[in-house]
């Protein structure tokens, strides 16, 4: 296998026919670190990351027992569960695609509509949601204590803490394993470290076309994308299949006129394993929604070949994906609260019909 840090050397060599080109994105783009932290700077260490693995791949964090983070973030299909929008509690089915959590930490916030400031705030939501998981903190903890794999883990976990199971600790360990869900060495990090063969012809003439089009005005940075908020719509409203008139994105949460179908620009990074598309998830094409893009906020109608060089170089952002083991979990005991019976008939997001 090549090594990028083997030949990073070449970055600085003049006469690469890329050298143009590469200087160029390295104004825009950073290479993924294979080490990131959160930028809250809280520590992250061995014993979090494990508790962390742990939790997330549990599904008795749901109150049925049947949802894990793992249900809607599969780790083996680029961090999502391709899916429309997600099914949770109850088989009800949420407003939302689910957005990879694979370099998450890297975002400046989460959601679509950046609602929750970090990791470690954003993982108190899925558990409660009644949409995901449905489960209370009490409930949460109860479950926790009742088992003694966890109250070791979350010991060892936050040591010197006198009770260290609390729905924060849970939160902050989840954070620290999902730091480390980073994918390093794509094939355009390779490239953009000096390596030309990394890329092929045409998908160096999509990266051209992306900084010339200006999809990199607001996918950009290490993540290509998940910094600033844009009007799904700069240009033009896109199709209401696409972008549907209830879920009025940022809107919702600061109520300001012009937060109206205000969204995070998406991160891009391993774009090419996480369809289907857009907070709607109604596009399962990468090609359609590089279009679709190039229209509502671009006011662009792309040739065919440009639309086609643009979604190859995408690929090339496809990293090395996480290899995790699936940690033995804790056996439950007889104070283990039983899961709830699943009522297939309750909630306001299941789809009507
Ligand atoms: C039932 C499916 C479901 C479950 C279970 C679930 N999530 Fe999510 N997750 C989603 C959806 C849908 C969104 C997007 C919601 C939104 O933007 O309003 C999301 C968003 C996220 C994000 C934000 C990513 C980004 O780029 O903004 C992270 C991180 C995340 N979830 C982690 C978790 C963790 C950790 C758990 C377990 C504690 C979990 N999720 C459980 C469906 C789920
Ligand atoms: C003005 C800012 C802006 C520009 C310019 C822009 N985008 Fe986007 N992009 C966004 C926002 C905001 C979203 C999230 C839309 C939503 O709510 O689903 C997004 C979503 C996407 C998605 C869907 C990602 C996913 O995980 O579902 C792709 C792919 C994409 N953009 C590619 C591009 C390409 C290619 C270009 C250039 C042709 C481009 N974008 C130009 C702001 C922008």
């Amino acid at each position: 296998m090549a090594n990028p840090e083997a030949t990073a050397e070449a970055a600085g060599e003049p006469d690469s026919p890329d050298a143009e080109l590469r200087a160029q994105a390295a104004e825009l783009f950073e290479d993924i670190p294979r080490a990131a932290e959160p930028p809250s700077g809280r520590p992250v260490t061995r014993a979090k990351v494990d508790l962390g693995a742990m939790l997330f791949f549990d599904p008795r964090m749901s109150v049925s027992g049947v949802f894990s983070c793992q249900s809607c973030h599969n780790i083996g299909i680029g961090g999502t569960d391709q899916l429309e929008t997600s099914i949770g509690h109850g088989w009800q089915q949420g407003p939302r695609n689910s957005p990879t959590m694979l370099n998450a930490v890297f975002n400046a916030a989460q959601f679509w509509d950046g609602r929750a400031e970090d990791l470690a705030e954003q993982a108190k939501g899925p558990v409660q949601a009644g949409v995901e998981m449905n489960n209370t903190p009490e409930n949460l903890i109860a479950t926790l204590e009742s088992m003694p794999g966890y109250v070791e883990a979350f010991k060892a976990a936050f040591p010197g803490e006198e009770n260290p199971v609390t729905f924060d600790n849970f939160a902050l360990a989840i954070e620290a394993f999902e730091t480390t869900l980073v994918t390093p060495n794509s094939r355009f990090d390779q490239w953009l470290m000096g390596m030309d063969g990394a890329m092929t012809e045409q998908e160096k003439r999509g990266l051209a076309a992306y900084m010339d089009a200006g999809c990199s005005t607001c996918h950009a940075g290490v993540n290509f994308g998940g910094q600033e908020y844009y009007p799904f719509g700069l240009v033009e409203a896109p199709d209401p299949e696409v972008r549907p008139e209830g879920d009025v994105g940022r809107y919702q949460i600061t109520q300001t006129e012009e937060d109206q179908y205000v969204f995070r620009a998406a991160p891009l990074r391993n774009v090419a394993l996480t369809a289907p598309y857009f907070h709607s998830g109604q596009v399962w094409d990468l090609e359609e929604a590089v279009r679709i893009m190039a229209n509502a906020q671009l006011g662009t109608e792309l040739a065919e070949e440009q639309a086609q060089d643009i979604t190859a170089f995408l690929g090339t952002l496809t990293g090395e994906q996480p290899q995790v083991i699936h940690p033995t979990l804790p056996v439950r005991t007889g104070s283990t609260p039983l899961p709830a019976p699943i009522q297939q008939d309750v909630g306001e997001g299941k789809a009507a019909d």
